[in-house]
């Protein structure tokens, strides 16, 4: 009956029960039986259907978890959503899960700085080898590959410079050498990109984001498929990696207008993208300019764009890009991105990490802007007038 996700997501969850609109947030640490039968019946239960709800202590989660992974299972169209308490916890759990000591990852350049920290320096510590990537030359994925190779990881777009690659193209090659794969999907959300779908083994969202919408929850979600699930499964209940009831519901709460704030934030971008597309001094890093790869290979898989996006700015007085970020006063300084807000900041060494194939000349800075929910008019004023001081 409910086609369209968009309805879906306004009548999920209700409770007829507390005759409530919203799902109540069920805390607990003891999950309570009658009796010992009682227990044995719902462990049955479990075993038999590990996806169906059935808790028999409250680190395995409660009712509120379980409606937010049934909301986006549905979402993303995958077999299961495990939901962890950052996003960071869904990368650590989709590596941690399929790689052990002696296996190779092969992972993107401009990975989130957090994620090359894990792979680079501490699984190294584990035995555990990464090699990074160009994502627009996929043959130095190809050429990297060995016996070893577990995992293929990547983020789409890249972080900070968005990078868009052919996600096809390295689903078929993990296929033909039989390695799998996580994508990192925060900056589209599976409402503008499904991956499961698209062949992809593992999908991870930072919940921080979008999903939540309100800068005001941390949280984290892992998609799979069928074949990765009992891996994940194992390593989730070992690492103890799970969402807490009240996140869950800040979480459920936020999604219910996913779909309204992402093509609000979509179209706010669109017009920014477009004033800042006519200065000369910079060179836009959002799927814009028809012509640009980044843009047909976003073309060719997204179904929108959110409103994270990049500048890289030619000048040779980095102070006076300090002095452009700094004079700007609807967006705010600072980390994080996908609220309802709008947000910038200038990409120091310490954001970009130590990349292969960045290649930034010492005339070209990075600064990054998120945008929000404003009126599209006063943020572009507000970039017009900060725009002076830029040399
Ligand atoms: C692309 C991407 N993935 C993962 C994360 C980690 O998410 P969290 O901050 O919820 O741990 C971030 C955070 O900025 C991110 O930008």
């Amino acid at each position: 009956m409910v086609k369209s996700f968009k309805t879906f997501l306004k009548h999920t969850a209700k409770d007829f029960h507390n005759q409530s609109v919203n799902p109540p947030v069920v805390r607990a640490s003891t999950i309570i039986f009658k009796s010992m039968k009682h227990i044995r019946k719902t462990q049955k239960k479990a075993q038999k259907n590990p996806i169906g709800g059935h808790y028999d202590y409250g680190r395995q989660g409660t009712s509120t978890t379980y409606i937010l992974q049934k909301i986006l299972t549905k979402l993303e169209d995958s077999y299961h959503v495990f939901t962890t308490p950052t996003g960071f916890g869904s990368v650590f759990l989709a590596i941690f899960s399929v790689v052990r000591p002696g296996d190779e990852i092969i992972a993107a350049d401009p990975v989130y700085s957090p994620t090359r920290v894990l792979t680079q320096d501490f699984l190294r510590e584990f035995n555990i080898k990464t090699i990074f990537y160009n994502p627009h030359d996929l043959k130095t994925l190809e050429r990297s590959i060995t016996k070893k190779t577990k995992l293929i990881f990547f983020e789409n777009p890249g972080s900070n410079t968005f990078d868009f690659q052919d996600l096809g193209k390295i689903v078929s090659i993990a296929k033909k050498y039989k390695i799998l794969t996580a994508i990192d999907n925060t900056w589209g959300t599976p409402y503008y990109l499904k991956p499961i779908k698209l062949g992809f083994d593992m999908s991870i969202v930072s919940a921080t984001k979008y999903y939540s919408g309100h800068s005001d929850v941390m949280g984290g979600s892992l998609a799979v498929n069928k074949k990765v699930f009992q891996k994940v499964k194992a390593a989730e209940k070992i690492t103890g990696l799970r969402l807490g009831p009240d996140d869950a519901y800040l979480i459920t709460r936020g999604l219910r207008t996913l779909d309204v704030r992402l093509d609000r934030h979509r179209e706010n971008a669109k017009k920014i993208a477009a004033f800042l597309s006519k200065n000369k001094k910079i060179k836009l890093l959002y799927p814009f300019k028809k012509n640009s790869l980044n843009f047909r290979m976003w073309k060719k898989y997204y179904s929108g764009a959110s409103g994270l996006m990049g500048l890289k700015i030619k000048s040779n007085n980095i102070n006076s890009v300090r002095k452009f970020v700094n004079s700007l006063k609807l967006f705010g300084y600072g980390y994080s991105w996908g609220g309802f807000e709008s947000l910038v900041l200038h990409q120091e060494f310490r954001e970009t990490g130590n990349r292969k194939f960045m290649n930034l000349a010492k005339d070209e800075h990075l600064v990054r802007f998120h945008i929000g929910l404003e009126d599209p008019n006063d943020l572009i004023a507000d970039i017009k007038q900060a725009l002076r001081h830029l040399k």
